[in-house]
């Protein structure tokens, strides 16, 4: 799989160890910043990313800011873009499984390492099941 990854600010610290653990289960990376702890505004990012995922079809995102809310609100009023707000490995699951989600979000001040490498391995692991969610899916998309 290939991730794009970005961050803001408040996403920063644990943006290294997050792409050491794409790395490890096999998958590519590239890093779209930020690249310090000086502030920035996660739309920036948000946008920057949802472009690189709907140009590069089959991609992936990762999008950490201080919870995740920002970074999903951003990045969903991108058409194409199914961005899903992680907490936990179940709801990375099924954003995968039912939502067919192509841009993961989730919160540096929310979850540990430990909880983020147990989401990254479900969402990896995890394929749309497609069938009864196929027209639920497209039902998302407003013309
Ligand atoms: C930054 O302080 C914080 O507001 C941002 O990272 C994010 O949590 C917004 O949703």
């Amino acid at each position: 799989m290939k991730f794009y990854i970005a961050t803001d600010h408040a996403g920063f610290n644990i943006k290294e160890s997050v792409k050491e653990l794409v790395k490890s289960m096999g998958h590519e990376v590239v890093d779209l910043g930020t690249n310090s702890n000086e502030r920035v505004d996660y739309p920036d990012f948000a946008h920057k990313l949802s472009k690189e995922v709907l140009n590069d079809s089959g991609s992936f995102g990762i999008l950490i800011c201080g919870t995740g809310i920002g970074m999903s609100l951003a990045a969903n009023k991108h058409k194409g873009i199914r961005a899903a707000l992680c907490h936990d490995a179940y709801t990375a699951q099924m954003a995968r499984a039912h939502n067919d989600a192509n841009v993961l979000c989730f919160g540096e001040r929310v979850v540990g390492l430990g909880v983020a490498e147990s989401i990254l391995k479900a969402w990896c692991e995890t394929d749309f099941e497609g069938g009864r969610h196929e027209n639920r899916v497209k039902k998302i998309e407003i013309e």
